[in-house]
């Protein structure tokens, strides 16, 4: 098996990120979180009060952002923002700021450069479609919006986090509906992905089927 890669896409709360995980650490692959790197740029814009409508203050600040990955920690000019970035307010800002043609065309073309010698894991929300048309593993995850908010319901409750079902479940119906709707780059599936709904599975039997996809292909 030469080194190859894989992108995966779905909506919010599928997944994705703890399977590309797990994925990295089987096949000795590097994951990037994509949905990190525009989480940073909404961060930024956020604590720098960028009007997104003003196309040479979001240039500036795109000009301005670096980010970096190190383990499991993100970077956003040199400030750890691993934690910070996971915020619901910033979950919402990120699917906002991820339509600007401006911002997509920077974050695509550096993750493009980072993939580009292969043997990594990009998951998103476009990247089957845009980032890696030509990637030797292509998966759509999905899921339910009620299975995706219980889940993350689930995951609340067991930190010990306040949660309330009724405003995680309006949150994720809200933020399908902005990243599937928007003009540049919607989600959506690609012809020539496998897709692998995975409502009923455990992260193990999801595990399983994408391995199974993976050693079909490569
Ligand atoms: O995967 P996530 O929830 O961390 O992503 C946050 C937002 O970023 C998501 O609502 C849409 C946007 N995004 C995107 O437009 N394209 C990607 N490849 C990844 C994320």
């Amino acid at each position: 098996m030469g080194k190859f890669n894989i992108a995966i896409d779905g909506p919010s709360g599928v997944g994705k990120s703890t399977i590309a995980n797990l994925l990295a650490q089987h096949y000795h692959m590097t994951h990037l979180d994509t949905g990190a790197m525009y989480r940073c740029v909404a961060y930024y814009f956020k604590n720098n009060q960028i009007d997104l409508n003003d196309s040479e203050s979001v240039q500036n600040a795109l000009d301005s952002i670096q980010i970096a990955f190190d383990q499991d920690r993100v970077y956003l000019n040199q400030e750890d923002v691993t934690n910070s970035i996971r915020l619901n307010e910033i979950s919402m800002a990120a699917s906002k700021i991820s339509k600007l043609e401006a911002v997509r065309k920077k974050l695509v073309f550096l993750q493009q450069e980072i993939a580009k010698n292969k043997g990594y894991i990009l998951d998103g929300r476009d990247i089957c479609t845009v980032v890696l048309p030509d990637a030797e593993v292509k998966i759509y995850m999905d899921a339910s919006s009620k299975a995706r908010a219980q889940r993350r319901y689930d995951e609340y409750v067991q930190k010990g986090i306040d949660a309330d079902y009724e405003t995680i479940f309006q949150d994720i119906v809200a933020r399908d509906y902005q990243d599937m709707h928007r003009k540049n780059s919607p989600l959506r599936i690609a012809e020539d992905a496998v897709v692998v709904d995975t409502s009923d599975l455990t992260i193990e039997e999801v595990l399983n089927k994408i391995e199974d996809i993976i050693e079909d292909i490569v």
